[in-house]
């Protein structure tokens, strides 16, 4: 007898291939098919992750299911559909998404997100469709401590004892098509103790390659805020410039060049750091400066190596043409402050 878990997971299963089929092999499906074509995904790509579009005809799957004979209880239970509208149909919730099936660690898809084809314009009232919209949380799905693609990049996250910590599923993708396979998805811009754990206990060196936006920026100093609470992870940071997402830089750049860039440049949380309070601060004025320099020593106040302490005061110290020795008094007194 299967468990209600082994059912749920066995109407996603079957929505999953229905979505995809629908994407792949059907006119219905054949703008957004299109579209990820056009934003340089490979029907490759697209087979390997299981995208899909849900059809504007919002009972069709209700019907496929139905005529399967799952329960029509475990089918509002899944979470695929929203709340009863007709008499005897439910409604697909991802209508006319591009879907993204979530999979657990275990490779089953538990949940799914929608990505509209269009973006809609706000309306008078400032209203506009959300751009993804996901499953909510149900027996299967629990975003907190869900990573989307941990199922495919576990073995390559060990191997290298090092993951890449992505915003959104196009980075992953697009990463993972670039050959970037130790990529995840933190679904959206919060980090949750709960992935933190779940990744601290694969890798010791993390990478975050969150937007270039502001809220990408944000999300990356509260993300740092998180990883270095248990002290585990050796954490540096990819930078992108304001108006990029790692997507974004290998359609423009090419698949090389960002495996390249990747690689090599990575900042340290200082380097962060310091181009954080840069973005924040507008260091023409004095007051501004002094806020920079205090809040920087401040941050290298509890650092490990001296050697690397050292290169960041003499950094400091060149910059704003102030002694070494006196940076050094005044570190001495942020140290005071931890013990
Ligand atoms: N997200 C979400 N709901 C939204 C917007 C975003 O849940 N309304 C989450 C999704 O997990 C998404 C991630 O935040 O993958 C990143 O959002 P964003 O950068 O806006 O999207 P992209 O991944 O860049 O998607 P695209 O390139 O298609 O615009
Ligand atoms: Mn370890
Ligand atoms: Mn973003
Ligand atoms: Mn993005
Ligand atoms: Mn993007």
């Amino acid at each position: 007898l299967q468990s209600k878990k082994e059912k749920l997971i066995q109407i996603h299963e079957e929505a999953a291939a229905f979505y995809h089929q629908v994407l792949m092999n059907t006119v219905t499906g054949q703008a957004a098919l299109d579209y990820m074509i056009q934003r340089g995904f490979t029907p490759e790509t697209l087979k390997e992750y299981q995208i899909g579009f849900s059809p504007s005809n919002r009972t069709a799957l209700f019907q496929m299911l139905k005529a399967k004979a799952f329960d029509e209880g475990l089918l509002q239970e899944s979470g695929i559909f929203t709340d009863r509208q007709g008499q005897n149909e439910l409604f697909d919730r991802f209508s006319a998404r591009i879907i993204f099936p979530l999979r657990n660690a275990k490779g089953k898809t538990v949940a799914f997100s929608g990505r509209i084809l269009q973006a809609t314009p706000a309306d008078d009232t400032g209203y506009h469709e959300a751009k993804y919209l996901n499953s909510p949380e149900t027996l299967l799905f629990n975003k907190r401590d869900f990573l989307f693609n941990f199922d495919k990049a576990r073995s390559e996250i060990r191997r290298h004892s090092e993951v890449i910590l992505f915003e959104g599923y196009m980075d992953v993708i697009s990463a993972w098509q670039a050959g970037v396979k130790n990529g995840v998805a933190s679904m959206g811009t919060s980090l949750t103790d709960e992935q933190n754990r779940i990744l601290t206990k694969t890798a010791d060196k993390i990478v975050i390659a969150y937007d270039g936006d502001r809220p990408g920026v944000e999300a990356t100093k509260r993300a740092i805020e998180i990883l270095e609470r248990n002290k585990h992870f050796d954490i540096s940071i990819f930078p992108l410039e304001a108006g990029m997402d790692p997507d974004e830089y290998i359609q423009q750049k090419g698949p090389e060049a960002f495996v390249k860039a990747l690689k090599n440049n990575r900042e340290t949380v200082i380097q962060f750091y310091s181009r954080y309070l840069k973005m924040n601060l507008n260091l023409d004025s004095e007051k501004n400066r002094i806020t920079y320099i205090e809040t920087m020593l401040k941050a290298l106040a509890p650092l490990d190596s001296l050697i690397e302490r050292e290169l960041y005061m003499k950094d400091i110290a060149d910059e704003f043409s102030i002694p070494v020795d006196i940076l050094q008094r005044q570190l001495k007194g942020y140290q005071q402050e931890v013990l």
